[in-house]
């Protein structure tokens, strides 16, 4: 009977231990994103991620990728994917070379300084938000040309034909997609002259398929005519057209004269990183290098994740930087931007020499000449790697969530609301609560200041990192903490997604975060040390490759805020 009863007691001992041990292992085995060994792709969309993954299989490389990524998502994921949009790409070949090309919109021709502001000279709040006045001169179509003669390999018919054939087929809606187009449904309706495609009488739900005739006729012309089918001929009639139904300003002048331009990447280190980033017009690769410079002599790995101390000096950091970023930034084409000196060591002790590891300075007592800039929380990214090593960083934007609501009538397709990213009037701010200045004042043909942050990291000259987010304002701090996740805090790429986070930018000045990102202690000491904390829904949406130590890859997309995919092979 005792015998009995000790092996009764023995046997659950040994499978507590068990039930124990698995229970511990899980916890602390690190959460790896897509792991593979040739080439990765990770974009806001999986049918998106797909075409890529299909394009590097068949030989393409990371450009001709990203060009069938960049038409793939302006089908499939229509409130930021886009051909009516603009963007960047931040390139590393695999010999090393490296460089940016700026595809960002611009202001038409017959834009001006105050055409957002009514006789009294207050800004019209949502003149440069909804409707045909809200859009600036597409660079998308352009840019993936561009892209194409320098970089890509593959016949541009083939990387434009998966978007064709997703835009003919049909596209069957995530949860998420279907509950963005219904929230939109009165939106489409009163600032459309037609109904767009994206309308129907009753409510898209998960599982339904959504055909896009129209556009798929739009991306046929574009195949066959080259950028010609988007910037002249039926397409620029349709778009023009479009503009005098709405009173919108866009002519075919400003169409056939749209340029996308090459510029050198703004290159910096942190620590024995560097940093490959981009520069002006958006403000995103200035802002990145000063905050990495900033943190350098601070040791936050061993203050902790998301610690008092950690939030603190990077809110300082932000607060100083976002300023700069308001008075300094803007279109380097119109606006002379002093990229050397924001990024020097000189200027950054000087310009972070006040901080104070204990209290917080109040953003009021910043020093600024001006205040500045504008955008929105919609917008995408993708990261792609291929099996040479070629590394490309695309993030794309209509900005606003399906930009300026107006779909082209009979060319299917969004165009944006990029317009509201410049500052409408110095000092107020715009719906995501920036403010502009001079630098970022609206002027025919110039381009509007962006956050995006399209990020390479090398690590000691090989590629080590591949990097970017959505999240307007909110794209530089978020692509700051991933970066600090991995290098510092010991993350995985997709653990560094994951990881809650949190933000500042100078005005206004408080601490936005997810709710998950700081425990009831660090939110009191916060307070304690004068921060004002707001908690948000959602910050940032990554999608991002990490190169391993064995050379394999390792791609997170983020699917805990989005319908984000990593695929690899
Ligand atoms: N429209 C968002 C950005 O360019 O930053």
């Amino acid at each position: 009977m005792n015998l009995q009863r000790t092996w009764i007691i023995l046997g659950t001992l040994a499978l507590l231990l068990l039930v124990c041990w698995s229970c511990l292992k899980e916890v602390n085995e690190p959460l790896s994103g897509v792991i593979a060994e040739h080439g990765m792709v990770s974009s806001a969309h999986p049918a998106a991620t797909k075409v890529g993954l299909d394009i590097l299989k068949q030989g393409g490389n990371a450009f001709d990728a990203a060009i069938a990524v960049q038409f793939a998502l302006a089908v499939v994921y229509p409130s930021a994917g886009n051909i009516g949009g603009g963007g960047f790409l931040v390139f590393r070949q695999t010999d090393g070379t490296i460089g940016s090309l700026d595809f960002r919109e611009k202001a038409p021709l017959k834009s001006h300084r105050d055409m957002y502001l009514d006789e009294s000279g207050a800004v019209i709040r949502d003149l440069s938000i909804k409707g045909h006045l809200a859009a600036g001169v597409p660079g998308s179509v352009n840019g993936m040309f561009r892209i194409h003669e320098k970089l890509g390999s593959l016949p541009m018919e083939d990387l434009i034909t998966p978007a064709i054939q997703l835009a003919r087929n049909g596209v069957i809606l995530t949860e998420r997609e279907a509950q963005r187009l219904n929230h939109q449904k009165t939106d489409f309706i009163q600032i459309n002259h037609h109904t767009p495609s994206l309308v129907r009488d009753q409510p898209w739900v998960v599982g339904d398929t959504i055909f896009h005739p129209e556009l798929a006729a739009t991306l046929i012309r574009i195949r066959d005519q080259g950028e010609d089918g988007f910037y002249k001929g039926v397409t620029a009639q349709m778009i023009v057209d479009e503009m005098e139904a709405g009173n919108g300003i866009i002519t075919k002048e400003d169409l056939a004269n749209y340029q996308s331009t090459w510029r050198d990447a703004v290159v910096g280190n942190y620590k024995s990183f560097r940093v490959i980033g981009m520069p002006p017009p958006s403000s995103g690769g200035v802002a990145l290098l000063q905050l990495l410079k900033g943190i350098e002599s601070y040791d936050i790995k061993s203050w902790g994740f998301n610690s008092k101390k950690t939030v603190h000096i990077m809110t300082e950091l932000e607060r100083r930087v976002y300023a700069d970023r308001a008075t300094y930034l803007g279109d380097p084409d119109f606006f002379e931007v002093p990229i050397e000196t924001l990024v020097s060591d000189n200027y950054l002790s000087e310009r972070f020499a006040d901080i104070s590891l204990n209290t917080k300075t109040p953003s009021e007592s910043i020093k600024n000449d001006l205040l500045g800039m504008v955008e929105s929380l919609e917008t995408t990214h993708f990261s792609i790697v291929d099996t040479e090593g070629n590394a490309a960083a695309i993030t794309t934007t209509i900005n606003g969530s399906f930009g300026s609501k107006v779909m082209v009538k009979g060319a299917g397709f969004l165009l944006n609301n990029e317009m509201d990213d410049f500052s409408a009037k110095p000092g107020v701010p715009n719906m995501f609560g920036l403010v502009g200045g001079e630098a970022n004042a609206i002027e025919p043909g110039k381009r509007m200041l962006s956050s995006m942050t399209p990020t390479i990291l090398e690590k000691d000259g090989r590629l080590f990192m591949v990097v970017g987010t959505p999240g307007g304002s909110t794209i530089i701090t978020s692509v700051f903490q991933t970066i600090l996740n991995v290098i510092e805090h010991g993350m995985t790429m997709q653990e560094a997604v994951n990881a809650r986070k949190f933000h500042h930018q100078w005005l206004p000045d408080d601490i936005k975060f997810e709710p998950e990102a700081f425990d009831s202690v660090t939110i009191n000491e916060l307070e304690q040390m004068g921060h004002t904390l707001v908690p948000i829904g959602n910050i940032g949406r990554m999608d991002a490759i990490r190169v391993l130590e064995n050379g394999w890859l390792e791609g997170a997309a983020d699917n805990t805020r989005g319908d984000n995919t990593a695929l690899g092979y």
